[in-house]
């Protein structure tokens, strides 16, 4: 596991100052660190899969960066102001980072993994995680009354789907929060409240499908955007979290109406036929809109929360 506090950290200081020749000397003043320090961070750098050239009487250049690392999701963050987050925790391998953002149990943290061996899937399921896919989550503690907590995995969706269309990849909302590519799961988010009432924490677990393996058995229901075409996993996280960023502001300002209407239009739910199975209960109607309180309408008049919709 690596772990960085982002706005403290030296090593994406350094990346920074090599994207042009510099060397170790200016490096080292301009950051307030020894020699000793600068080549220890560009060793490690080294070994994380950076390329860097060194040369005699020049310094330093970064000539190519790994797809993604713990310093290239800071450097995505600090360059987009993602003030969101202050850490962040990063492992090759974990059970759920769910999991272990309830084990953080503070706000304002990020924790990626490249594979989990237990990913949660919404309603106890399971959520298939090999190598080539986006697995995050992100701790949070919004000045909101818990009534308006649904409306943040309202508005995660909305965020992933906006972000994939930016890819142009044609991404639509299925109620409550899948994003759907022609039909097919391409991202599936699992909101989790832990804490005591006065400190709730909220945790928001994302799983994007970037080019990681589909299993045989999801090959009609799930896609991954590399069967469509070709990204970078730094692209898809880049725009997704500059997204979430974007409208949890939104959300935390007030502005639920904006949320909503363009939730509305991105929805592949509304207007459709569905039947809304949760806790042993089923509800089917057609799907009118989402009221201001972030529940789904029905229309006859039932209004619900959560559940798994089918459309029928
Ligand atoms: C769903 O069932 O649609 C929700 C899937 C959520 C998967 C993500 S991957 C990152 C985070 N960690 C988990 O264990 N689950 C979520």
């Amino acid at each position: 596991m690596y772990k960085i506090e982002i706005w403290k950290d030296n090593t994406t200081k350094i990346i920074e100052t090599i994207e042009d020749w510099c060397s170790g000397d200016k490096i080292s003043k301009k950051l307030n660190l020894s020699r000793t320090s600068v080549w220890k961070i560009i060793s490690k750098l080294k070994s994380m899969g950076y390329v860097i050239e060194a040369r005699k009487g020049k310094g330093y250049k970064l000539i190519s960066k790994p797809e993604i690392s713990i310093y290239e999701i800071a450097s995505i963050l600090k360059k987009n102001n993602v003030n969101l987050v202050r850490e962040i925790y990063y492992f090759k391998e974990i059970d759920s980072t769910n999991e272990f953002a309830k084990k953080i149990g503070r706000a304002n943290a990020l924790i990626f993994a490249e594979t989990q061996t237990a990913g949660k899937g919404r309603l106890g399921r399971r959520w298939f995680s090999d190598y080539g896919g986006l697995y995050f989550s992100i701790t949070l503690k919004p000045n909101l009354s818990i009534e308006n907590i649904p409306k943040i995995t309202l508005t995660s969706g909305l965020a992933v789907c906006e972000a994939l269309n930016e890819l142009k990849l044609n991404a639509r909302i299925k109620w409550p929060n899948d994003v759907l590519i022609d039909g097919k799961k391409v991202c599936g988010i699992l909101c989790e409240i832990v804490g005591e009432i006065n400190a709730l924490l909220t945790i928001v677990g994302i799983g994007i499908n970037v080019k990681n393996r589909i299993p045989k058995e999801l090959e009609d229901k799930a896609v991954s955007i590399s069967q469509i075409k070709e990204t970078k996993l730094s692209d898809v996280f880049e725009k997704t979290i500059k997204k979430f960023d974007f409208y949890y502001n939104r959300l935390l300002e007030g502005e639920w109406d904006r949320i909503k209407k363009r939730w509305i239009e991105k929805s592949d739910t509304i207007g459709k036929k569905v039947l809304i199975k949760i806790g042993g209960k089923e509800y089917s109607g057609k799907a009118l809109s989402i009221d201001e309180d972030g529940g789904l309408i029905l229309d006859n008049g039932t209004k619900i929360f959560s559940g798994e919709c089918f459309y029928n």
